[in-house]
C-alpha cells in the first residue's frame, strides 16, 4: 500500500516538473461529467457520484490554485438539469450549500474569489444566500477564480446578453453600430473574464452540451474516459501538458 502511494506520489511529481510554468493556461473550463455512471458501476445511487464528485472538486481547485491557472469554471448545474428526478436536483442544490458552507473557509485562506455564472434567480433562495455570502467573503482575494456555472445554458446566456443589448438600444444608451465582439463579451455572464484557454471534459462524452460556445472559439479541447469522480490531479496535469503542446494560432498562421 505505502509503495502504491508512494509511486503515484512520483508520477505526479514527474508530471509536475515536466510543466512549462510559463505556459500555464489561464482559464480552464471543466465538464464535470460521468457521476452517475461512476456510481451505478459501484451500485450506487446517482447522488453519490455527485457526493464523490464533489470530493474531485477540492482536489482540482487546489491544483489548479497551486500552479497558477487564474480562472476555473465548473459546469455545476446546467439550464437542461432541471429535467432530471427532483430527488437528484435537490441533492445537487444540497451539496451546492454544504460545498459552501464546509469550503469557503478554506478557500478564503488559499486566496481563491468565489463567482458564479449562470441564472442564479432561478436557484433555491438558500443557494443564492451561500452564494452571495462566499462571494462575499471572498471578493478580494487575488488568487484562483473558482467559477460555478449554476443554471448555466450557453443559449440562455446569449439571450439574455441579447435581451439587454436590445433594451440599451432601445433607451439610446447603445447604438446599432457599437454592437461587435468585444460589446457582447462584456455583456454576457464572463464578462471581464479571458476566454477558457482548455476545455476539459472527462467521461468519454465528446458533446459540449451546450457550455460556453462562445466563449470556446479558439479553447482547445481535451476530453479523457474516467468518470468525473476519479479524475484527479494526475488527470489534469496531463491535460495541461498536453495543451503546453499545442500550436495554438487562432485562424493565423505562424
Ligand atoms: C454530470 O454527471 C454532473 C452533473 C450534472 C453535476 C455536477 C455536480 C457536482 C460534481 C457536484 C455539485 C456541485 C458543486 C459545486 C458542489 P452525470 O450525472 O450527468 O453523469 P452520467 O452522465 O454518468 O449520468
Amino acid at each position: 500500500m505505502f509503495n502504491l502511494i508512494k509511486e503515484k506520489k512520483q508520477s505526479d511529481d514527474n508530471l509536475l516538473d515536466s510543466l512549462d510554468k510559463n505556459n500555464i493556461p489561464l482559464h480552464i473550463a471543466i465538464i464535470m461529467d460521468g457521476n452517475g455512471r461512476w456510481a451505478k458501476k459501484r451500485n450506487l445511487p446517482r447522488t453519490m457520484g455527485h457526493k464523490a464528485g464533489v470530493e474531485t472538486i477540492r482536489e482540482i481547485v487546489k491544483v489548479c490554485s497551486n500552479i497558477g491557472v487564474k480562472y476555473l469554471t465548473l459546469y455545476a448545474f446546467s439550464t437542461e438539469n432541471w429535467k432530471r428526478p427532483a430527488d437528484e436536483v435537490n441533492a445537487l442544490m444540497n451539496l451546492l450549500v454544504e460545498y459552501l458552507r464546509r469550503e469557503v473557509q478554506e478557500l478564503d485562506k488559499n486566496n481563491v474569489v468565489i463567482n458564479w455564472i449562470g441564472d442564479i434567480a432561478k436557484l433555491p433562495a438558500i443557494c443564492q444566500e451561500e452564494l452571495l455570502r462566499a462571494k462575499e467573503k471572498t471578493k478580494d482575494n487575488t488568487g484562483l477564480v473558482l467559477n460555478l456555472a449554476l443554471n448555466y445554458g450557453s443559449r440562455d446566456e446569449i439571450i439574455r446578453a441579447i435581451k439587454k443589448i436590445a433594451i440599451d438600444v432601445r433607451d439610446g444608451k447603445l447604438k446599432t453600430e457599437d454592437i461587435n465582439e468585444e460589446l457582447i463579451n462584456g455583456y454576457l455572464d464572463t464578462a471581464g473574464m479571458p476566454d477558457p484557454d482548455l476545455m476539459i471534459r472527462p467521461s468519454g462524452e465528446l458533446r459540449i452540451s451546450n457550455f460556453l460556445l462562445w466563449q470556446i472559439a479558439y479553447s482547445e479541447l481535451w476530453f479523457s474516459n474516467i468518470f468525473w469522480p476519479d479524475f484527479n490531479k494526475n488527470e489534469l496535469l496531463k491535460a495541461i501538458l498536453e495543451y503546453q503542446k499545442r500550436d495554438r494560432r487562432f485562424g493565423g498562421v505562424k
